[in-house]
């Protein structure tokens, strides 16, 4: 094995992508999937590797020094690709602390244990921290987050986020770590779980249920495939020069009231509905505290220096979503009843 990986967070919706497309594309490198398994984990976005023979699961808490440092012992971990997280803004407004303890305690515990494991050996291993645009904060006057954006993070979620960054940063400047960040734009795609907008809508037409909208729907975003974001990953992961951030976006912004509206079109054809039954569904709700108005990212760094650049349009993105969480009905009320949650139990023990 040339490789032996740790990719954390490897059960949520995009550790899963990252998971799948590193164990089919690379059969010599030995993919170890670390998650703690909370709501956000699902095992079931697995399925199509979960028998690879390079393909590994340990279900542990980052959060818990000791159980890392035995898996980097266990597996001869050479590299790690850092995704697990608390995501939700939402819930980082009502529980902040619990995106401490993840995101930032459990981030350094992450590098504390990969510090231990590779002493003396630093710079041949890589750390590989996945986060998000939203450590830049809002924009509000017009123009694009780059690389050297400051830093100014508006919610408990981003506020972790760009303090567990800079904690990566540190340990390559102090430790002389291998380290390398990347900042995403939104994400979109199969294995979402519907709590975020766009599964949430899809769930929600697709069963007559009212679709909260934060405000007025003002709100803008720029969305990314997620299939995308985790080739992106292994770009970054293989061609990208230590020390450095590489933005990941798909120059491809929306309003949020606008995504609503293209999702009811679409399903009203797809469901054989009549033109404008689902956007009677619209519900305008309180908005978000603090809720930033706009993000956009420059990723002309990442398609200049390693030539990657998104594969998909938005509109042939959203159709391959839309279809995905028609025809995954299983997947779908497995998440939606909590089912989703025996399958650790069932397959594993
Ligand atoms: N979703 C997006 O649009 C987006 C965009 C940019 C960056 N990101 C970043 O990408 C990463 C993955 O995001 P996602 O949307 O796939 O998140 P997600 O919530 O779908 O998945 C997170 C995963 O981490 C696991 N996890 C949570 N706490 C853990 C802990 N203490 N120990 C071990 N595992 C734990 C969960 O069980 C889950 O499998 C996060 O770091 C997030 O900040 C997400």
């Amino acid at each position: 094995m040339s490789k032996s990986i740790l990719i954390t967070g490897g059960a949520g919706f995009i550790g899963s992508h990252v998971v799948q497309l590193f164990v089919e594309k690379y059969p010599s490198y030995k993919i170890v999937n670390l998650d703690a398994l909370t709501y956000a984990g699902n095992l079931e976005n697995l399925k199509a590797v979960e028998n690879a023979s390079n393909y590994y699961f340990e279900k542990v808490d980052i959060q818990d020094a000791l159980e890392l440092e035995k898996v980097f012992e266990k597996h001869a971990i050479t590299d790690v690709i850092h995704l697990a997280a608390e995501s939700h803004v939402d819930r980082s407004i009502s529980d902040p602390l619990a995106f401490v303890k993840t995101n930032v305690f459990g981030t350094v515990n992450l590098l504390n244990a990969a510090k231990k494991a590779w002493e003396g050996e630093l710079d041949q291993h890589l750390f590989y921290h996945v986060s998000t645009d939203e450590v830049y904060g809002s924009l509000h006057d017009g123009g694009f987050f780059l690389e050297t954006t400051p830093y100014d993070p508006q919610s408990p979620y981003s506020a972790s986020k760009a303090a567990s960054d800079h904690f990566v940063r540190a340990y390559a400047n102090t430790y002389k770590m291998k380290t390398v960040v990347s900042n995403c734009s939104n994400n979109y795609g199969p294995n979402h779980f519907p709590e975020k907008l766009i599964p949430l809508c899809i769930n929600n037409i697709k069963n007559m249920k009212p679709l909260p909208v934060y405000g007025k729907g003002e709100n803008v975003r720029d969305w990314l495939f997620v299939k995308d974001h985790a080739r992106a990953i292994d770009t970054v992961f293989h061609q990208g020069k230590a020390g450095e951030t590489y933005n990941i976006g798909g120059f491809n912004e929306w309003k949020n009231i606008d995504i609503v509206r293209l999702l009811c079109k679409k399903m009203d054809e797809k469901l054989g509905r009549e033109e404008g039954t689902s956007e009677k569904l619209i519900t305008f709700v309180k908005d978000r505290a603090g809720h930033d108005l706009r993000y956009a990212i420059d990723s002309s760094k990442i398609k200049n220096e390693l030539g990657w650049e998104p594969s998909l349009q938005f509109d042939e993105g959203i159709d391959i979503t839309i279809d995905w969480y028609l025809v995954n009905e299983e997947w779908l009320d497995h998440v939606t009843s909590g089912a989703y949650q025996d399958y650790y139990q069932q397959h594993y023990h």
